[in-house]
């Protein structure tokens, strides 16, 4: 039995997509852990401990989840938590592919762990972090898409960065 669920990602910033993931994780497992990759091949807006603080705010409200960071392979970091598995999100069919390609490059490399797939609600299924970066930086509003304290960090980084 798996008691412990790590969903692994790099959170620049948290959305309400990942939130939606996590709540449904957080009522099938007796444990989430958001695990917040801290080196990534992508450029992150914020740093690893600003991405770790935003995802405890917006997650404050669920009471089985912890929130830390990890470095290297995700899929070493879940095996690591011993029986765990990892929890990952599918959005849309153009997800598929990739995740397949990393479920099945995982279970090469650690044959135990094993991925759990949960699809968030459909108005969450085109979402991602740079899409609410993107509206931001043009001055839209995402107050559906973002907790109000991220959006707010949001704001104060991005005009920061101008
Ligand atoms: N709601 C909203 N957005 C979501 C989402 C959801 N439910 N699920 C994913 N997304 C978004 C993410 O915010 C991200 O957006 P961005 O590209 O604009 O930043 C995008 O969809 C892709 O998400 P994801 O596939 O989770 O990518 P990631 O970059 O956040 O994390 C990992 C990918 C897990 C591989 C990476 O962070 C990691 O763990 N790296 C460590 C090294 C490693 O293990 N690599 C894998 C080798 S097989």
């Amino acid at each position: 039995m798996h008691d412990i669920a790590i969903y692994p990602g790099t959170f620049d910033p948290i959305t309400n997509g990942h939130v939606d993931i996590i709540e449904r994780g957080s009522k099938m497992f007796g444990k989430i852990v958001v695990a917040v990759a801290e080196q990534t091949a992508k450029s992150c807006l914020f740093t690893a401990d600003e991405r770790v603080e935003m995802a405890k705010i917006a997650t404050k409200h669920i009471k089985n989840v912890i929130i830390e960071k990890f470095t290297g392979l995700a899929v070493e970091y879940v095996k690591n938590q011993n029986g765990a598995v990892m929890l990952r999100g599918l959005r849309a069919v153009s997800d598929f592919e990739y995740e397949l390609q990393m479920a099945l490059a995982n279970r090469e490399l650690c044959e135990n762990v094993e991925t759990v797939f949960l699809t968030p609600k459909s108005k969450y299924l085109y979402l991602s972090s740079s899409l609410v970066k993107q509206i931001i930086s043009a001055g839209g509003d995402v107050q559906q898409w973002a907790h109000e304290k991220v959006i707010e960090k949001l704001k104060t980084k991005l005009a920061f960065d101008k």
